[in-house]
């Protein structure tokens, strides 16, 4: 699926932008000024810009996708800020090196994953976390919605739970059609 953005940028899959609450994923996620934080299937990056603000110079956000196309017209949108987007795939060992990352946070992106991806996901996630830090992910609801791929794709919160084999410390709605998740390693 591929789609075009009002900023003239195509990648696969569908953004989120102007369907869930920035504002309230933000004040969600107490993310502080010199942190370092991962937006993992970024798209058009458009969390990754909310991230940076509330790092502030002192931090790095960085935004991977495995879509290149997406990485290079974002790598030029975001020269000279403290965002780094690169080419990747968060279902295996990314250029990150251990315990670096604060927050790591994914939207609408675990529902496309096989059983084998999840797992590389986990893995990938656990060796990317400091202690404490904090995972995120953001998911279309698992009821009828007007656009989303067929439910039987989805994850209900619960599923996500049990799926990631994590116990979340967190839930809220972030728009008529999204829930935010958040998990906290140990
Ligand atoms: C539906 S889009 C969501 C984009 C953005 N997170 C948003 O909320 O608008 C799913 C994104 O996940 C990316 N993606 C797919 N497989 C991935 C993987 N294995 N690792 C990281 N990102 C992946 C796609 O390239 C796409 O940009």
């Amino acid at each position: 699926m591929e789609k075009k953005h009002n900023n003239g940028h195509q990648h696969q899959g569908k953004s989120s932008e102007r369907l869930v609450e920035k504002e309230k994923i933000v004040a969600s996620l107490s993310i502080r000024t010199g942190q370092k934080v991962l937006d993992a299937g970024c798209g058009n990056g458009y969390m990754a810009v909310e991230f940076a603000k509330q790092v502030g110079i002192s931090g790095k956000v960085y935004a991977l996708d495995p879509d290149a196309s997406a990485i290079a017209w974002l790598t030029e949108e975001t020269r000279g800020t403290v965002i780094e987007p690169f080419v990747g795939d968060v279902t295996q060992q990314t250029k990150l090196p251990p315990s670096s990352i604060d927050l790591i946070y994914l939207s609408t992106v675990l529902h496309g994953f096989t059983p084998a991806q999840m797992q590389g996901f986990v893995l990938e996630a656990k060796r990317l976390l400091k202690p404490g830090g904090t995972l995120a992910l953001v998911e279309i609801k698992k009821e009828e919605t007007p656009f989303g791929p067929p439910q039987s794709m989805r994850l209900s919160a619960e599923e996500l739970e049990s799926t990631l084999g994590l116990s979340s410390i967190n839930r809220v709605d972030v728009g008529r059609y999204f829930y935010l998740q958040i998990f906290q390693l140990p």
